[in-house]
């Protein structure tokens, strides 16, 4: 089993005179050699790869994976992520992203993860052009209300288009949709009367707070067990008093810190997961640890200095930093102010004094994983969807090289 700290940290052999490991020091060797000197976004695609089988393994038969576009919002990645796994099947959070989807995956199945504004959606069939995706048969669009319901239902009035609805259900995480199946009938109601323009086509649910809460306050084999119940309460008032419409339904849920616990059992005939094939920091959960962190951000050291010195009088540092040892190096870096944790060389810590800074921010560290001007750092994103839009092309690590560069998403 691979953990995350031998993963991260490597099995704490340290390179040659390098305060990497050896698994970082060919990181930055490969980034040497490639040129790559200012911030950047590294995949190791062996390891996204080891994780994309990984995931495919824990789909149960008969479910269907969804792969979380947000979560992996580059083309190339999300091609290479649906051919190991074996689905077309994305879940879509942007209207730009949902537009460049189209294009790129024609073939894709596509619903959207949360509930777009009527006029987001008015766009996206204004701009829909020169593609084989046919939106009434590949997309699901998300509704929470009724009112958004009637708005959607104007819209494919005013479009003269039939939209297939999706209802958002809420199984716990407490972050909008039905609040319960009488909540849902209103708007299963308000659908069956206008099946000209309104087709339904299932219900989605997400249910990232399992685990989350402290155990004393309510244990994870608990709160899960209260949203797998409240997947099936909203399932079976669906099946019960609305049978018509009941053909080819997708059940979807889950999501990459339960993707483990949806695997038998479950009342889920499609599950989501994204963050899990790049394992950012948030999923180094238990359920996850045989997966791979696999993303990881770059920058190199501009400054290197021994000891920590704010602006001001000279005693504020000695009293502060004196004889402390994680602050015994300053470092400037190319960038910063990111939400990632800086992981190589170990022992890195920010230093809330000095303040926050996007262009040059100060990172301390100890003598004995000393960096030198044209070092690397290596941070970990917290998560991959606020990482991955923001550095320009992603770099691809394979087998010790860096083997290509991926572009993400745009705002288009
Ligand atoms: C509706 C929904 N489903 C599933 C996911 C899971 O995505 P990931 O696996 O990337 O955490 C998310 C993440 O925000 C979500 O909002």
């Amino acid at each position: 089993m691979v953990t995350p700290s031998s993963v991260v940290y490597g099995d704490a052999t340290m390179a040659d005179a390098s305060p990497h490991n050896t698994y970082f020091n060919g990181l930055r060797n490969a980034l040497d050699k490639a040129g790559v000197a200012w911030p950047s976004v590294v995949i190791d695609r062996a390891r996204m790869r080891r994780n994309a089988v990984r995931l495919k393994a824990l789909i149960a038969p008969g479910t269907r994976l969804r792969l979380v576009e947000k979560s992996l919002p580059v083309p190339a990645l999300l091609e290479d992520a649906m051919q190991l796994t074996g689905t077309r099947a994305l879940m879509v959070f942007h209207e730009p992203q949902l537009r460049q989807v189209v294009q790129w995956f024609p073939d894709s199945d596509l619903l959207m993860g949360k509930p777009m504004p009527v006029r987001a959606a008015w766009h996206f069939y204004q701009h829909l052009s020169h593609t084989a995706f046919d939106p009434a048969r590949q997309l699901q669009w998300l509704i929470d209300t009724p009112a958004r319901l009637q708005e959607y239902l104007e819209l494919a009035c005013n479009l003269g288009i039939k939209l297939r609805i999706n209802f958002e259900i809420d199984v716990g995480l407490h972050r909008g949709g039905a609040a319960n199946p009488a909540a849902l009938c209103v708007m299963l109601d308000q659908l069956r009367g206008v099946p000209k323009h309104l087709e339904f086509s299932g219900l989605m649910g997400y249910d990232a707070h399992v685990g989350k809460l402290p155990a004393l306050l309510e244990s994870r084999n608990t709160s899960f067990s209260k949203a797998v119940d409240a997947y099936r309460s909203f399932q079976a008032v669906v099946r019960d008093e609305y049978s018509e419409l009941v053909s080819a339904v997708c059940w979807n849920g889950a999501g990459s810190p339960t993707i483990v616990l949806h695997r038998h059992n479950s009342p889920l005939n499609e599950v989501s997961a994204g963050s899990v094939l790049l394992k950012p920091l948030e999923f180094d959960i238990d359920l996850l640890s045989d997966f791979e962190p696999a993303v990881f951000v770059s920058t190199p050291v501009l400054k290197a200095q021994d000891g920590t010195r704010l602006p001001g009088p000279g005693w504020i540092s000695k009293l502060l930093y004196g004889r402390r040892a994680h602050r015994a190096r300053s470092y400037f870096i190319y960038g910063g102010g990111w939400p990632a944790e800086a992981v190589s060389p170990p022992g890195l810590v920010p230093n809330k004094y000095f303040g926050l800074s996007f262009n040059q921010s100060i990172l301390n560290g100890t003598r004995k994983y000393s960096l030198a001007v044209n070092d690397t750092v290596f941070f970990r994103p917290y998560q991959s969807e606020g990482t991955l839009l923001h550095y320009g092309p992603v770099r691809i690590f394979d087998d010790g090289c860096m083997v290509d560069e991926w572009l993400p998403f745009g705002e288009v």
